[in-house]
């Protein structure tokens, strides 16, 4: 059979990336296909388990963070437009060409907890222009608002990989055709619902969560019988890609608030490379991304893996939890 889907190249094309942009995301993509390639071989080639390390954040990489980071880095540097990359694995800003007009950064591997039980994970990236005015290898370099983002996008490694991504037009879903190895447009337009009866959020961690949102959750779990009037089922992937897809296709509410599990980190998901490209794929598929104040996109970055709480999917919902929290 004849694939006549649209390939990633022209349909970017079509949105106005330059040919800049559309190398260096051809190269990154590439890298994804790679680690598709090592997900789907599994314990055929040996990536499951763990390393003895640990990142930045204090997690235990496994070993496909590792490879997935390496592959990704490794694709990365071999473009000139990259001027320097950030990763969710190295601690520090990673150089490239010092005239490269873009800075990437990347969760190489989401969901890592998902590696060995065959679950969902995902690769998230952000692109964002290069800044002139700091050195190449400066964390400044990433110190720049969501809005700034030029591209943004996710690889699902599910029962088929997707790629969703936007470069500020559309959010546009492509599936990787493992015989041609290219992904082929299969839905020019994500559209997130206004309103759900769909929640994703950790519940285990209820006893740690303030009053408000405590309250948020319980008028959703008590469905008709409570004030919202309404039923709602609940749906926790510990993937945030994969969480995040069952939001755009089909709407949702994705919350990962502030708790006081760790008075040092009140929040888990990390700005830069989580909650900023995911919340652009959103915004552009007509949901709402906020924090437990402000919109996701506008928050001023303090720190290379600062972390965020997040509250994002169909807008009314997202309006619904916000109102809870004043
Ligand atoms: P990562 O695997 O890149 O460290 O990210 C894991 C994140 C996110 O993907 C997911 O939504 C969340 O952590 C899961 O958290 P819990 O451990 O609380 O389920
Ligand atoms: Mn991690
Ligand atoms: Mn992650
Ligand atoms: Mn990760």
């Amino acid at each position: 059979m004849q694939n006549t889907e649209q390939t990633l190249a022209s349909v970017l094309d079509e949105d106005g990336a330059n040919a800049e942009l559309l190398s260096l995301i051809h190269n990154l993509v590439d890298a994804t296909e790679e680690i598709a390639v090592c997900v789907n071989k599994g314990a055929l080639a040996g990536v499951l388990g763990s390393t003895q390390n640990e990142n930045v954040q204090g997690e235990t990489q496994k070993k496909l963070d590792i490879i997935a980071n390496q592959l990704i880095k490794d694709a990365l540097l071999s473009n000139e437009q990259v001027r320097a990359l950030a990763s969710e694995e190295e601690d520090d800003v990673v150089a490239g060409n010092k005239n490269g007009k873009y800075v990437v950064a990347f969760d190489p591997l989401d969901g890592s907890s998902n590696i060995d039980v065959n679950g969902q994970i995902g690769t998230i990236f952000t692109i964002y222009p290069a800044r002139n005015d700091v050195a190449t290898n400066s964390a400044l370099q990433f110190q720049q608002r969501g809005t700034q983002q030029v591209c943004a996008g996710y690889v699902l490694y599910g029962a088929s990989t997707l790629l969703v991504i936007s470069t500020g037009g559309p959010t546009h879903c492509f599936t990787l055709d493992t015989a041609s190895q290219q992904f082929l447009l299969t839905n020019p337009t994500l559209s997130i619902p206004q309103d759900t009866q769909e929640f994703s959020v950790n519940m285990a961690n209820q006893r740690f969560w303030a009053s408000s949102f405590q309250s948020y959750i319980a008028d959703l779990i008590a469905g008709e019988t409570g004030k919202r009037n309404k039923r709602f089922n609940m749906r926790w992937n510990a993937s945030m890609v994969g969480d995040m897809h069952r939001v755009l296709i089909r709407g949702g509410i994705f919350i990962y608030p502030s708790d006081s599990r760790d008075a040092k980190q009140p929040a888990k998901l990390r700005l830069l490379y989580e909650a900023n490209p995911i919340a652009m794929l959103v915004e552009n598929a007509g949901g709402k991304a906020f924090n437990e104040s402000q919109r996701i996109l506008d928050i001023e970055p303090s720190a290379l893996h600062q972390r965020v709480a997040v509250i994002m999917g169909s807008a009314n919902e997202v309006e619904a939890c916000l109102g809870y929290l004043q």
